[in-house]
């Protein structure tokens, strides 16, 4: 996709997985970007290969950080009329119920409030700039239950009605935002999910159990979820806000 020339826009979690892909993608079409991940080395090396990146390595749970990356990437780039969330994090893996409140808490602070302060961030310069588009990053596993990740459940359904919330509050201002809830995309976290499920043959088993519940009967790609992720920023979804999108092989359907 073509058109994002003289756009300026940021991507937390922009070292890994998807919000790896949608920044190279971004990059590709032509745009500049402020790239946030907590990971500085990996960063590092995606900001190389996006032409006129800025690199800030924040944790995006962490207020002052994220601020010091907003003002990074204002003077260096100007203001973001862009902004992915793709920043998030599995959390624990054993029934809810067992979870250290500390395990709890975090996945809550990374997914939830670092979704909330990258808009904290970026809509004041999505407002000088005159407005703007967003997308967060939920999941299906926001939108329907799960056994196995229930606190990534949990917080992936705030992403998704914060992301609602989101676009009513901010329309008026030119602002459109609209959630992605990706089903199994081939990414380190999806082989963090098989590999919590035990051994060898347990892993296989959950591989293929996963499997099974998609149409398509395969694991998206995260250049899938990109270029989902490009078209609701992109001026052919001008009409499009407060969409939550599953991008998902069919499993919801
Ligand atoms: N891969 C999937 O199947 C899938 C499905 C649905 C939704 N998602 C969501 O998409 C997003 C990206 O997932 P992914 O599969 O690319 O995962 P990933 O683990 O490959 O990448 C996540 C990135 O976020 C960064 N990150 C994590 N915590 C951070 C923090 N506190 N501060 C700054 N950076 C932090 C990591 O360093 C990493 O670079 C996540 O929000 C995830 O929940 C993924």
């Amino acid at each position: 996709m073509k058109g994002f020339q003289g756009r300026i826009g940021v991507v937390t979690g922009a070292a890994s997985g998807l919000g790896r892909a949608i920044a190279m993608a971004l990059a590709a079409a032509g745009a500049k970007l402020l790239l946030i991940d907590r990971d500085e080395a990996a960063l590092r090396e995606v900001a190389a290969r996006c032409t006129g990146a800025v690199a800030a390595a924040a944790d995006v749970s962490d207020a002052a950080r994220m601020e010091w990356a907003a003002a990074q990437g204002l003077r260096q780039l100007g203001p973001a009329t862009m902004l992915v969330t793709a920043a998030g994090m599995l959390g624990p893996t054993m029934p809810a119920v067992d979870a250290p409140e500390a395990d709890w808490d975090r996945v809550f602070a990374v997914n939830v409030k670092g979704t909330w302060l990258a808009t904290k961030c970026f809509v004041p310069q999505m407002r000088q700039a005159g407005g703007g588009a967003i997308v967060t990053l939920a999941s299906a596993a926001g939108l329907t239950g799960s056994a196995q990740l229930q606190a990534y459940s949990a917080t992936k359904g705030a992403v998704v009605m914060f992301s609602r919330s989101l676009a009513l509050a901010h329309g008026p201002e030119g602002i459109r935002v609209n959630c992605l809830c990706p089903g199994s995309i081939e990414t380190p976290m999806l082989a963090a999910t098989f590999d919590a499920a035990g051994d060898a043959s347990a892993r296989a088993a959950r591989v293929e159990a996963f499997q099974a519940r998609y149409p398509l009967r395969r694991f998206g790609r995260p250049e899938e979820v990109a270029d989902a992720a490009l078209f609701l920023l992109s001026d052919k979804a001008s009409f499009l806000t407060g969409v939550c999108l599953p991008v998902d092989g069919g499993r919801l359907a």
